[in-house]
């Protein structure tokens, strides 16, 4: 009796009513959608997914999700989705997971049922071993939701602490990004801002000016520029949408899914015999030692076709850190620049330095390390902002990385900066110089001015100056070579620079299946 008065739906109308809930979904809530974000210049939720993924590959979970907040009159308005998208994809044939906020429903905020669509794509891509891509876009916690939107964002950095060391996890700032939400894309292990349109502060302008009196606008305080340039919390400022999410896909082609699997290999083109630009490496160091080069030219002789993806490029530019690959496979390749601060180690290189080395490790990345050092940073500023102990965090991230370890002294090899840059005492596997470089404790006119102080001093004028002449060229003779070290097997071959690339890729073939355990522990603790 009861079915002829409420007949059973048919199959027919079941599926019309699901197309009908895609059809609100997918393009008149997306047209909504658009029309909002393209007036502020950004694309939505679904269009960067769209530009990230390979057409087609994109599984999206919980579309029909919806909140099941009453307060604040919002039972009134259950849009589907609830403000993220969420799925699995791929890129380039690989799997990842990813989440996408979308800032046209409620402000892409955090609340409940946002927060589980989250977790569930992080808790999956942890379980499958994919890596995990967040695009912000976001207000952050949903004040309607209250304290349940800050439980949400505890539990992803909690996940995101987990899933650390274990896949990769990038995330993309397209948007406002604010208040303790910063602290989600901050756990990850790379950070892409969008210039212009994007900002990332823990307090925002206002808030700023009520406490401190400071004025400024939300770009001065956290846009892309100074969080790539001054802050270091961003690894690519991206031009705009498009740029950030195909420096995504590039990066995560040297990439391996997950912390067991291998990087993906690539066909190589290294040529058998010296090319021209491995020829050029023998006139590359400048007579003077005084005088600067660009390391990059180093870098883009070694890696495959000069295909070099630099990380975090405007912060720190004394220390270059990025991917490459010799004979098709990923190498992460740190090395100092001659052209900023002569390649000086301070305070933000080490802690550049020290992340990409612990990233590099964790996911089985060989390390190549290019060495032209004059040391540590001296001064007022560095000693009291911590350059001891952050400066030991280098040392900390070279001692304790097990995958292989190929260091190539290229000049100054001085001080600190000599034992800190790969050396063989911090378990460098294989340990080159080229005969230009200089393994000492310190450069030959610092050295002089100490040792022979009171000679010096005992002469006048033109005779102390030519007395200081010959005590440098005697020291750079004896001290300022690669010889010494050689000498001691620190460095294991001194080559000729047009062989680096030929020199490099056969060191790391021989590494290829290095196995290292350490001590069983709980974990270290490297100074914080
Ligand atoms: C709910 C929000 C929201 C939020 C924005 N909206 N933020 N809804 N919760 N947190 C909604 C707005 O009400 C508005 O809805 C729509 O999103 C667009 O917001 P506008 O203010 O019109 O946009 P805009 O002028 O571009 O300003 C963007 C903004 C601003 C700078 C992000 O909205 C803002 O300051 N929001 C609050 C940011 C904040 O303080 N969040 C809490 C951070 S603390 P309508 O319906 O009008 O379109 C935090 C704790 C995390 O996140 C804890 C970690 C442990």
């Amino acid at each position: 009796m009861a079915s002829g008065a409420f007949p059973r739906p048919s199959t027919a109308y079941r599926i019309a009513d699901l197309a009908a809930r895609d059809e609100e979904v997918l393009r008149i809530a997306e047209k909504r959608s658009a029309d909002r974000q393209h007036a502020q210049g950004k694309l939505t939720a679904r269009e960067r997914v769209d530009l990230l993924v390979d057409p087609g590959s994109f599984l999206e979970f919980d579309r029909l999700a919806r909140h099941r907040c009453a307060d604040f009159d919002m039972d009134s308005h259950r849009p589907y989705g609830d403000g993220v998208v969420t799925g699995q994809a791929t890129v380039d044939g690989r799997p990842i997971c990813l989440f996408s906020q979308d800032f046209t429903v409620f402000g892409g905020s955090m609340g409940e049922v946002f927060g589980e669509k989250v977790l569930k794509v992080v808790d999956l891509a942890t379980r499958i071993g994919c890596p995990l891509v967040g695009i912000n876009d976001s207000g952050g916690a949903r004040i309607q939701e209250g304290v349940v939107s800050l439980a949400y964002y505890a539990e992803l950095g909690r996940r995101n602490v987990l899933a650390s060391g274990v896949i990769p996890q990038i995330s993309l700032v397209m948007g406002p990004c604010a208040g303790g939400a910063v602290y989600t894309p901050a756990l990850t292990d790379f950070v892409v801002m969008v210039d212009g349109v994007a900002h990332m502060f823990v307090t925002g302008p206002e808030v700023v000016a009520a406490v401190t009196g400071e004025a400024v606008s939300p770009q001065e305080l956290g846009g892309a520029e100074v969080n790539s340039e001054v802050s270091g919390n961003v690894h690519y400022r991206a031009r705009d949408e498009e740029d950030a999410l195909d420096w995504v896909r590039t990066l995560l082609g040297f990439l391996p899914a997950n912390n067991l699997d291998g990087c993906p290999v690539y066909d190589s083109a290294g040529a058998p015999a010296l090319t021209a630009t491995d020829l050029a490496l023998d006139t590359l160091i400048p007579d003077s030692p005084h005088q600067g080069y660009d390391m990059c030219r180093v870098i883009h002789a070694v890696v495959d076709d000069g295909d070099f993806l630099e990380v975090q490029k405007t912060f720190a530019p004394n220390i270059i850190c990025g991917f490459g690959r010799v004979d098709g496979r990923t190498v992460g390749v740190v090395a100092n620049q001659p052209l900023h601060l002569a390649g000086v180690i301070d305070i933000d290189a080490s802690e550049k330095a020290s992340r990409f080395v612990r990233f590099c490790d964790a996911f089985g990345i060989p390390l190549l390390t290019l060495v032209d050092v004059p040391g540590y940073l001296p001064g007022v500023g560095q000693e009291r902002a911590g350059i001891i102990r952050r400066g030991a965090k280098l040392i900390y991230a070279y001692a304790e990385a097990t995958v292989p370890k190929v260091t190539l002294a290229v000049r100054k090899a001085y001080g600190g900066g000599y034992a800190v840059m790969g050396s063989k005492h911090l378990g460098a596997d294989v340990n080159l110089a080229w005969p230009t470089a200089e393994i000492a404790v310190m450069g030959a006119d610092a050295a002089v001015t100490i040792l022979h102080r009171r000679a010096l001093r005992a002469l006048d004028g033109p005779e102390r100056e030519a007395a200081r002449q010959r005590f440098v060229a005697d020291y750079r003779k004896r001290f300022a070579t690669p010889y010494a070290a050689a000498d001691r097997g620190y460095v294991d071959r001194v080559i000729r620079p047009a062989t680096t690339r030929i020199e490099i890729s056969r060191a790391l073939r021989m590494l290829r299946d290095k196995r290292q355990e350490t001590p069983a522990r709980k974990h270290g603790n490297i100074p914080l």
